[in-house]
């Protein structure tokens, strides 16, 4: 088969290196991709939200399936677009992805079907909004409705961060439409945890579960990033809890967007808060997560390929998803100022090194060649990820390949895992 696969990132990577394992293979190619993908796949310089680019290419190069990474062409409608000219392509369609992509839409559907979420109201007029929050008591959380590349959400400790928080995102417009309406929620207290599946719209495959490390600094400090790291599976997750999931959550949201008319498939990942009154949903993603994809794609035993193609087919019940038994664990490193402005050009070295180290895999996500030399070109830089029996071996062999790689102003948090030892 012919494969395609859009994005650019470190979760792209990880999805490229694992369909170059399958048997079913003729080519792969990625648009955009990166340095690291290049290794594996043809590099096609189409951007991921240029849909009837995208569209022309797969229809020239005969593509027998796409693989869509991140959630702006997957919004945009590129299921719809592809599906129109026949062809498959794995992802939800516009109308299914709006669970991403309206957080009002997300709460409001959660509500209806009694998926259990934080409760919340919705406003479109900062005046009410800010005589709402007179009436409520803190820590607040507001949300910008649309995307926001993650930055859309403010935890607010006192009713005054609130209302600043409401200003910056209605009066100052900081993410222009996507803040036309805001949701302003209880604060939940408890641990969070990532939790995917691949479904064909009916069966509901749930992958390892996971945990990611949003905030920059050890400890949770700092402003939260795309993520900086990320284990799998999370011990928070029992068995006990997972079937609760699939039957509280999981289950329960696929069946309901077939009933309003917008059947889902592709991967349905719900970022959960695992509090003391049981699993609540943060947010719905309807994609793959970054990092969370680098250690599940590592534990992950079954054709990848065929996985994806099966669901795409509607087949997935024909499916059992086989993992390793061992700890898959990634540590992203960033460039110096991220998640504010950071520095790019910088030269990296040391991922040969790194890469000689059994069970070790360095994906690539904001990395370029320039000159000759493969330098930093993102924020998120490289996810190095390593599997391991237990936790602890699989922290000291990822923390093994970081202590390889260099660069002027290399960042990277020193406790991913700790919180699964705890
Ligand atoms: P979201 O994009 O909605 O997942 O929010 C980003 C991050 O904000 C989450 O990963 C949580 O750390 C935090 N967050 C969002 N909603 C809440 C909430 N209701 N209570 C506590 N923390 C939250
Ligand atoms: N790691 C968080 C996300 O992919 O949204």
């Amino acid at each position: 088969m012919n494969i395609l696969v859009i994005g650019s990132g470190g979760r792209e990577h990880a999805l490229v290196w694992k369909i170059a394992k399958s048997r079913k293979i003729k080519k792969i190619f990625c648009a955009p991709g990166n340095p690291g993908i290049a290794q594996l796949a043809e590099c096609v310089n189409i951007k991921a939200d240029d849909i009837k680019g995208l569209r022309e290419f797969a229809i020239r190069e005969k593509i027998d399936l796409t693989v869509v990474g991140p959630e702006i062409p997957l919004t945009l409608g590129i299921v719809d677009s592809f599906e129109d000219k026949g062809l498959k392509v794995f992802g939800p369609s516009k109308k299914a992805a709006e669970l991403e992509g309206s957080k009002v839409f997300a709460k409001d559907f959660m509500q209806k079907y009694g998926i259990p979420t934080a409760v919340y109201k919705v406003f479109k007029d900062p005046k009410e909004a800010k005589e709402y929050i007179k009436e409520c008591s803190s820590p607040l959380v507001v949300k910008a409705d649309g995307l926001a590349a993650g930055k859309g959400v403010v935890i607010c400790k006192t009713k005054e961060d609130a209302v600043d928080a409401i200003k910056l995102i209605m009066e100052k417009k900081e993410f222009g439409e996507a803040g036309e309406r805001i949701i302003i929620e209880e604060f939940l207290k408890g641990e969070e945890a990532s939790f995917l599946a691949i479904t064909d719209g009916k069966t509901v495959l749930p992958l390892p579960s996971c945990q990611d490390h949003k905030a920059v600094f050890d400890g949770d400090k700092g402003p939260n990033t795309g993520g900086m790291g990320a284990y799998s599976p999370a011990p928070i997750i029992s068995a006990k809890l997972k079937k609760e999931i699939m039957s509280s959550i999981m289950i329960p949201t696929v069946k309901a967007m077939e009933k309003e008319g917008r059947p889902y498939k592709g991967v349905l990942y719900a970022g959960l808060m695992i509090t003391d009154d049981g699993p609540k949903v943060l947010e719905y993603n309807c994609r793959f997560g970054d990092p969370e994809t680098q250690p599940i794609m590592m534990k992950l035993r079954n054709d990848l390929v065929d996985v994806l193609f099966t669901a795409v087919e509607g087949k997935l019940s024909k499916i059992k998803l086989n993992c390793e038994n061992k700890v898959a664990l990634c540590v992203v490193m960033t460039s110096k100022g991220y998640p504010g402005d950071y520095e790019k050009g910088k030269e990296i070295k040391g991922i040969e090194e790194a890469s000689k180290l059994k069970d070790v895999v360095v994906f690539h996500a904001g990395t370029a060649i320039n000159g000759g030399k493969l330098v930093t070109a993102g924020g998120r830089v490289l996810g190095v990820t390593a599997m391991g029996v237990g936790i602890k071996r699989a922290i000291n062999k990822a923390y093994e390949a970081v202590s390889r790689i260099k660069w002027d102003g290399a960042h990277y948090r020193k406790d991913i895992g700790e919180k699964a030892i705890r």
